[in-house]
């Protein structure tokens, strides 16, 4: 089944252990052969996450990534960690992850957004870890991927290759259900997610919808289930590629959830520069009283600095490189209000505390009432 340069690949010392674990992948899927990919993007970079261990195994990789290679959030911001209430050893630890990836190759992005740096091109094959980003580059870009773990999307990183199956291959990216769609789109995300996990859904909405509601949509849905990609009626480049499921289902984004927040984070996944305006513009000039956590990448807001300024300004916090979830500075709260499902679904989870959630109009009225 291997080519040539993918002997050679598997014969390098540099090379062999991560072609092992593309191999071993390849087994178990069934994939008759590897395919070359234009990108890749890591995850599990929290200290949080992957702990001791993680870093060992991460320090006995060799070589270096042959292609444009991008890393989700780590547990902190790596410039405002002691005012977020890391500690020192926590920031030590994380550091040390994070000069393995740079020795490694990888460009230290630490966003979940990484199409906003790099945007793939329709019908590339990528190795993507991070859910959201997957549904997103699948669905929104025609983008090419498979749900990766951190390790895999680091061997594919490291080899450039990826096995051939599943989203890889188009007859299976197919919608398998439709689902009429009303309401906000991340709460109608989460209950796709709950009720239809294993679908590819075929959505219509009964309004109009911007990229950014789309971007909450992919990461409610892959949180809540295992879902790597969706299309939508006239809005997505493969919508009109399948013929249309004949099941059909109807879905209200509404979710109920409840407590008194002490703390609003908002930039689940991270925030786009038209989502830190839009925040800003709710705002309309008052002071936010309560704790208004605002998460965006660095890349974000190098861009949006002004925009950063002023809601800085008005008593915001914008935090880059990590996120509500990832970083377990949350956990000091009893209830966050949230306006995404992906953060609805993992705050109670990974950090126990209790969620309450609007959209993010209702978020950010909260914060300055
Ligand atoms: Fe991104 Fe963190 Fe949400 S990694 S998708 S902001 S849980």
């Amino acid at each position: 089944m291997l080519n040539k340069e993918e002997k050679a690949l598997l014969e390098n010392e540099e090379t062999r252990e991560c072609m092992k674990i593309i191999l071993a992948l390849a087994k178990v899927f069934n994939a008759e052969k590897l395919v070359k990919i234009t990108s890749a993007h890591i995850s599990g970079v929290s200290y949080d996450n992957i702990g001791d261990e993680g870093l060992e195994w991460l320090r006995s990789i060799k070589g270096k990534v042959v292609v444009p290679t991008t890393l989700n959030p780590a547990g902190m911001d790596l410039e405002r960690w002691n005012e977020m209430g890391i500690s020192e050893e926590f920031y030590r630890k994380q550091i040390e992850i994070i000069e393995v990836f740079k020795r490694l190759g990888v460009e230290i992005t630490l966003t979940c957004t990484p199409y906003y740096i790099h945007t793939p091109k329709f019908g590339e094959h990528l190795a993507w870890a991070e859910s959201s980003a997957v549904v997103y580059a699948n669905s929104l870009l025609g983008a090419r991927t498979n749900r990766e773990s951190g390790i895999s999307a680091l061997a594919s990183a490291i080899t450039g290759r990826t096995p051939y199956y599943g989203l890889h291959i188009k007859e299976n990216r197919a919608p398998t259900v439709v689902v009429k769609a009303k309401g906000d789109l991340s709460a109608v995300g989460y209950k796709v997610g709950l009720e239809l996990p294993n679908e590819i859904p075929y959505f219509i909405f009964d309004k109009k919808v911007s990229l950014d509601e789309l971007k909450l949509l992919s990461a409610s849905i892959a949180a809540s289930g295992n879902i790597a990609m969706f299309h939508a009626e006239e809005l997505t480049p493969e919508w009109g590629d399948f013929e249309k499921p004949k099941e059909v289902v109807e879905i209200e984004g509404k979710i109920e959830k409840g407590c008194e927040p002490q703390l609003i984070a908002i930039g689940c996944p991270h925030c786009s520069k038209e989502e830190l305006e839009e925040i800003l513009r709710l705002i309309s000039g008052r002071k936010v009283k309560k704790e208004l956590w605002i998460f965006t990448s660095r890349h974000v807001a190098d861009e949006s600095k002004e925009v950063v300024s002023k809601l800085e300004a008005l008593g915001a916090k914008v935090f880059k490189d990590t996120c509500m979830v990832v970083s377990p500075v949350t956990e000091k709260f009893e209830c966050v209000m949230v306006n995404s499902g992906k953060a609805l679904e993992y705050l109670p989870k990974k950090r126990g505390v209790e969620v309450s959630f609007g959209d993010l109009k209702a978020c950010v009225e909260t914060a300055v009432s």
